[in-house]
């Protein structure tokens, strides 16, 4: 299932220059499945023009209280969720003082449904006392605040005030309406990247592991509405916003990072690619080459966090997800992960696949359980597949 699938989301755009991404976040709610109403203030218009929004949503676009009597009413009425983005100060000082003076904050005065506010604007209107208060008043009465970032804004200045990017409003609308989740107020920990196992001062043996699969999976356990921790080797994806990020670099710290996690988690994610061999000796100084010669490395297995934490996971009943990068007899050698391992569910790839693994943006897993079943899933996008690994999660945590 996609993660907005039934789900009616009211988009209230208003008048500042970040209206131009509004746009953006709209396509994206549609990919996730969502039905998207957008409602344009006056000013709003001035920035993007309703033909947008109606290509995008394929739905009128509704920009006045007169076009439809009680379009006010209905618009709130049927929407999961609403989301001002940009808010300008204006828009947040019209609804923190209650004022129904448009058809924006007319349906956001009659709407019931959780409200999401993604701030845009200037940074002295930012830390203006009036735009604290209107902003800590509306959240105070239940609104989520999404951002503002710091970066560069209109007129060249750099500050805070600049609109939260489309996937970080979009994962905080999604946790905004979470609570049907399983994972809702669930702790997850999630593993993602390489480790690096240091031979000398400057030398690692690493791996091409991205972070993205984690990253993926931690995003999307964040936007259903679990408390998440992300544990990430030095991956170059982007780190996903939400989930309380811990950098590690070895093996040996990544899981002294998950031992410290599992003590408040009820899930384990890990789809980390941890090395399997590190140095038996770290050089103290860079290794110099010899005229000719070879470089003799002695290697030791690398700590085995699945086996470290088996116990604690085990007295815990942390329900446990782990994954597989085979390149030879990939089922086989998953089903006695699982086995060996304590996992609940492993999802199994194949490295070979080249749309499958590390450093792509899809990937193609067979996911089985404790009780033996399989299900191959298609090649799917990692964020796609995270979706689809965390219903199964869900699936089991319900029955
Ligand atoms: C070029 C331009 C850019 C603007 N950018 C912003 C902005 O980013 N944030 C903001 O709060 N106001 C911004 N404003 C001011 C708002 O458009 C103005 O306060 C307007 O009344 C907002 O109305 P609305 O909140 O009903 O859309 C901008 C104005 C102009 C002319």
């Amino acid at each position: 299932m996609r993660p907005f699938d039934g789900r009616r989301v009211l988009l209230v755009v208003s008048g500042g220059i970040a209206a131009y991404k509004s746009a953006i976040l709209a396509r994206r709610l549609i990919e996730a499945g969502a039905s998207v109403d957008v409602i344009l203030t006056e000013s709003a218009e001035r920035f993007v023009g309703a033909v947008t929004f109606e290509g995008i949503t394929a739905r009128p676009v509704h920009t006045s209280v007169w076009d439809r009597p009680m379009a006010h009413l209905e618009l709130g009425k049927r929407a999961d969720v609403a989301v001002v983005a940009p808010a300008t100060a204006e828009t947040l000082a019209r609804l923190a003082w209650g004022r129904a003076d448009d058809l924006a904050t007319t349906t956001l005065l009659a709407a019931d449904c959780p409200v999401v506010l993604a701030p845009a604007m200037n940074t002295r209107m930012w830390e203006h006392a009036a735009t604290i208060r209107n902003v800590q008043f509306l959240q105070r009465n239940g609104a989520t605040i999404v951002g503002p970032g710091v970066g560069p804004l209109a007129e060249r200045e750099v500050g805070a005030g600049r609109m939260s990017e489309p996937p970080e409003i979009l994962a905080a609308v999604g946790r905004a309406i979470a609570s049907g989740s399983a994972l809702a107020g669930r702790h997850v920990v999630v593993t993602a990247g390489p480790t690096r196992a240091p031979i000398d001062p400057v030398r690692f043996i690493g791996n091409r592991s991205s972070g993205r699969m984690g990253y993926a999976l931690a995003a999307a356990a964040w936007r259903r509405g679990a408390e998440v921790t992300l544990v990430t080797g030095p991956g170059h994806a982007v780190r996903p916003p939400g989930p309380a990020t811990f950098e590690v670099e070895t093996a040996g710290e990544m899981l002294a990072a998950v031992e410290k996690a599992l003590t408040a988690a009820d899930i384990l994610i890990m789809a980390a690619a941890v090395s399997d061999f590190e140095a038996v000796e770290i050089a103290g100084s860079k290794i110099k080459k010899t005229t000719g010669g070879e470089l003799d490395l002695k290697l030791a297995p690398a700590p085995d966090i699945l086996s470290r934490t088996l116990g604690a996971r085990r007295e815990r009943g942390v329900f446990t997800l782990g994954f597989a990068l085979e390149t030879d007899d990939a089922l086989e050698n998953g089903r006695r992960k699982l086995e060996r391992k304590g996992l609940q569910l492993i999802a199994i790839n194949d490295a070979t696949d080249p749309q499958s693994g590390f450093d792509v943006a899809t990937n193609r897993v067979s996911l089985l359980d404790e009780a033996g079943n399989l299900e191959e899933m298609p090649v799917l996008s990692k964020e796609e597949l995270a979706d689809r690994l965390l219903d199964r999660v869900e699936g089991v945590l319900e029955t």
